[in-house]
């Protein structure tokens, strides 16, 4: 959501700025806006919609100055209007923020009734309102007035301020919502995601909730929420901007779906032996006594891809390492009452490793004494700096909203999880162990296999793009991975589309058939088979346009259905990373065919860092 960077330098900062708002695109936005110190004040310039308005009203009317904020809004209170958008300013002080502050009303009233004027619907500019407030009441000292100010609010934010009146300073302060901070020899930057400061450093400071800090030409001054000075560790980030940029694919889905295979020779290093067929987790001795586990039961918590990898994950850990696993919508895990002890290991999964509702439930289960196990894909974000331990899975940036290379990251490592474990419990037989780790380590050649299919699946697309209505059926490991296929359309082609468990098509959805609606059934060559082929026919029956993604070395298939998208064949543990590729790949091409803005779907936004 919302992309914050602030500069602080010898550069003009509004090209830096932009460039950081670029870089920062891929979280979704609706307007942006900048607010650099030029000529003994600062000059804000905001506009609705795309970077390139705001480009444009800053080629027209140019800011220069060295320092610096920036932001993309994403629209929560108030439409996504020039007026909404960040920075706000009240006086001398200037804010941009991403959250949500929840009792902006209430102090909105108070400061309203001290004679403050509202020029926009956000809860924001009450940020601003509120800091200007304190700083006219103490005599002026900017640092007080935002400590005063942020334990009044309620809520989640990242905020950067500036002050028209100090120049080459920029404040900033956390709670809930991500900042990260890095310098070089001559400037400072503060960013809400890693990709911003690629270009300057690697090195990175991940301010922790209550922090606030002090960025300026001297260097950078961190406090903690009581405002003593303290130091914490910059955390070493291994991507680099090349990573983070489209590198000639026409979309960054396109590159990331193709990146797949390579990211696996990543996940493996150091942890998949092929030689001595041994899986090692060094990252996780913590949750261990010797060979004991210090959990009986496992609750895994995720949101949207994220959870349709812990639905695969459930079945491979409780068929592997025999442990009962529950899975639940992060956003529900809170208000369900979910029994938990210091038994149960919960594992929050989440790419970003900043989803609001995931990092919530991780929180509770920490207060419960749980032991907490990440799975994540960013070093050093607020998901992996609470767990106990955090099982990286090393897919480097992935920019496009919709989760491609992460998906099929989660479920490797989940799987090398469960083989682990089942190791560690004595739950599975050294020469299967040699058997799953021989075939593991030939994923990477499986997904090339699935992606050379790519023109097929393209051609496939255009055909069922005008379909108003596209199902996805799977069955056992495969269920979530029709889920997820019908995830993937509806949100970047905007066509409406859901996965079902194949067995339940005759309990209500097959309703939903009509002469041509497009059927998508995962048909591996396992003991679900038949069962599958059943469920084939009966939507058949009804007119369904029907579409396997099948076993290559299935001979019949072809005469059940009307295409067959032929994926290698594979154990059912890797089926669904395999039969997940066509699935990307032919939302990515309805998507495309269809014109839509592929990188960045209407409403959508990378990292959900609000409830
Ligand atoms: O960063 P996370 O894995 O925690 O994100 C969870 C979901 O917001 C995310 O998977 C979302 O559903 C994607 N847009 C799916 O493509």
């Amino acid at each position: 959501m919302c992309g914050i960077i602030g500069y602080v330098g010898n550069e003009n900062a509004t090209p830096i700025l932009l460039d950081g708002l670029r870089r920062l695109e891929y979280r979704g936005y609706d307007s942006a806006g900048v607010a650099v110190f030029e000529n003994d004040d600062v000059k804000i310039q905001r506009t609705e919609g795309k970077l390139s308005n705001l480009e444009l009203a800053l080629a027209e009317s140019p800011i220069k100055g060295s320092f610096g904020i920036g932001h993309t809004r994403w629209a929560t209170h108030g439409h996504p209007t020039e007026t909404n958008a960040h920075p706000h300013r009240s006086g001398d002080i200037i804010v941009v923020h991403n959250g949500i502050i929840e009792n902006y009303l209430e102090l909105k009233d108070l400061l309203a009734a001290d004679g403050q004027v509202f020029t926009s619907e956000t809860d924001t500019e009450v940020i601003c309102h509120l800091i200007d407030y304190h700083y006219q009441l103490n005599g002026k000292d900017t640092l007080n007035a935002i400590r005063e100010s942020i334990t009044k609010l309620k809520g989640s934010f990242a905020i950067v301020i500036m002050n028209a009146k100090e120049r080459n300073r920029l404040y900033v302060a956390k709670r809930g919502s991500p900042l990260v901070v890095g310098e070089t020899k001559d400037a400072r930057f503060v960013a809400s995601d890693i990709p911003a400061l690629l270009p300057y450093t690697k090195d990175m400071l991940f301010l922790e909730d209550g922090d606030h800090a002090v960025l300026s030409s001297e260097g950078i001054e961190l406090f903690d929420e009581n405002g003593a000075n303290i130091e914490r560790e910059f955390q070493h980030v291994p991507w680099s901007p090349l990573m983070a940029e489209k590198g000639g694919y026409k979309h960054f889905m396109l590159k990331e779906i193709f990146e797949q295979p390579k990211i696996m020779q990543d996940i493996f290093t150091g942890r998949v032996s092929g030689a001595r067929s041994t899986i090692v987790l060094d990252e996780l001795k913590g949750l261990f006594d010797g060979n004991k586990a210090r959990f009986d039961r496992i609750s895994i918590v995720a949101c949207g891809t994220s959870l349709h990898a812990a639905m695969i994950g459930k079945h491979m850990i409780e068929s592997l390492a025999r442990v009962p696993v529950s899975v639940d919508y992060a956003s529900e895990f809170r208000y369900r009452e979910p029994i938990l002890d210091e038994r149960t290991l919960v594992i929050p999964i989440s790419q970003s490793g900043e989803t609001a509702d995931t990092l919530a439930a991780e929180k509770l289960a920490k207060e419960r004494n749980c032991p907490v196990m990440a799975v994540c894909n960013v070093v050093g974000s607020s998901i992996t700096r609470i767990a106990d331990a955090t099982l990286y899975i090393y897919a480097g940036p992935e920019i496009g909203v919709a989760s491609t290379k992460a998906f099929t990251a989660q479920l490797v490592v989940l799987y090398i999880f469960a083989l682990y474990l089942a190791d560690k419990l004595n739950k599975i037989e050294n020469d299967i162990l040699k058997e799953r780790v021989a075939e593991l380590l030939t994923l990477p050649r499986l997904l090339k296999q699935a992606l050379s299919l790519a023109d097929d699946v393209m051609r496939i697309a255009k055909d069922i793009s005008d379909a108003s209505n596209i199902l996805y059926i799977g069955r056992r490991l495969n269920f979530p991975v029709a889920l997820e296929g019908a995830l993937k359309l509806k949100e970047i082609s905007y066509l409406h589309a859901e996965g079902f468990a194949a067995g339940e098509l005759k309990h209500g959805p097959i309703a939903l058939i009509e002469q041509g609606t497009p059927v998508v059934a995962v048909v591996p060559q396992d003991g679900t088979y038949d069962k599958i082929l059943s469920n084939i026919e009966e939507v058949k029956a009804r007119g369904a346009y029907t579409i396997a993604i099948a076993s290559d070395q299935d001979e019949s298939i072809s005469s059940k259905v009307d295409e067959v998208i032929a994926v290698p064949k594979t154990s059912k543990y890797l089926t669904p990373i395999v039969a997940a590729i066509p699935m990307q790949l032919l939302a990515y091409y309805v998507a495309d065919h269809k014109g839509t803005d592929v990188d960045q779907p209407r409403n959508l936004a990378k990292s959900v860092t609000v409830e």
